[in-house]
């Protein structure tokens, strides 16, 4: 059973950050469940999901209180569009992040995802500036070694060659400044005690310690 999914997943599935020519060589696993940390083959073979299958790093895998409240949302309501329409979800849920920032962000324009929440911020920021009269504030500064996503705005300000590469000509131009990595410090200020003030926090003997 196993192997015939993971033939016609070859066959038909197109899989992410997977050089398809040689994905049979390290076939897809296939999966039936996920519980916790833990997924779970047609075997009932148990897998550590050590990386979180990159989007439940949070809470794992079926968390059972999302879960309820997912199906909770798809009985009650399942969608309705934020243009012209709201729902209590919404606007609670804005409230609660507004509180978080003690009042500083005034509204929340909600994305489906993480590129598409980056992309939203793009086009904010160059619309404010078009609404004060600025239009050609149109650049962008992000970190070196920054990952926001790989849609076009967002890998545009993204900095991890082997997502950019191919798209390159495609990509707004930014400017990249230097990450607050203690890494590149320890290459910029050589310092054999970094890692213990890193740690410490503010350097009690000196600013640049060395
Ligand atoms: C810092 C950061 N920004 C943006 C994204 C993109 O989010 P998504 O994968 O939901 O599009 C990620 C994804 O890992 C991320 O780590």
């Amino acid at each position: 059973m196993s192997a015939s999914l993971v033939a016609r997943s070859l066959a038909s599935v197109w899989h992410p950050c997977t050089q398809m020519q040689r994905a049979a060589q390290v076939p897809p696993l296939a999966i039936t469940r996920g519980q916790g940390v833990w997924l779970f083959d047609e075997d009932g073979k148990r897998y550590f999901d050590t990386i979180s299958s990159w989007w439940v790093n949070l809470f794992g895998h079926a968390d059972a209180r999302i879960n309820a409240a997912i199906k909770d949302q798809l009985d009650t309501l399942p969608h309705v569009m934020l243009a012209g329409c709201t729902h209590a979800p919404a606007v609670e849920l804005a409230e609660r992040l507004s509180a978080l920032t003690g009042g500083v962000l005034g509204h929340c324009f909600f994305a489906s995802d993480g590129a598409s929440a980056v992309e939203i911020a793009l086009k904010m920021a160059f619309h404010h500036w078009r609404n004060r009269g600025l239009p050609e504030k149109r650049e962008f500064v992000c970190l070196r070694q920054g990952y926001h996503g790989e849609t076009l705005g967002a890998l545009a300000v993204t900095d991890v060659q082997i997502f950019r590469d191919a798209y390159d000509p495609l990509l707004m131009r930014s400017h990249q400044v230097m990450s607050p990595d203690a890494r590149q410090a320890l290459r910029a200020w050589p310092c054999t005690t970094l890692a213990i003030c890193a740690r410490r926090g503010p350097c009690a003997t000196s600013t640049r310690c060395c």
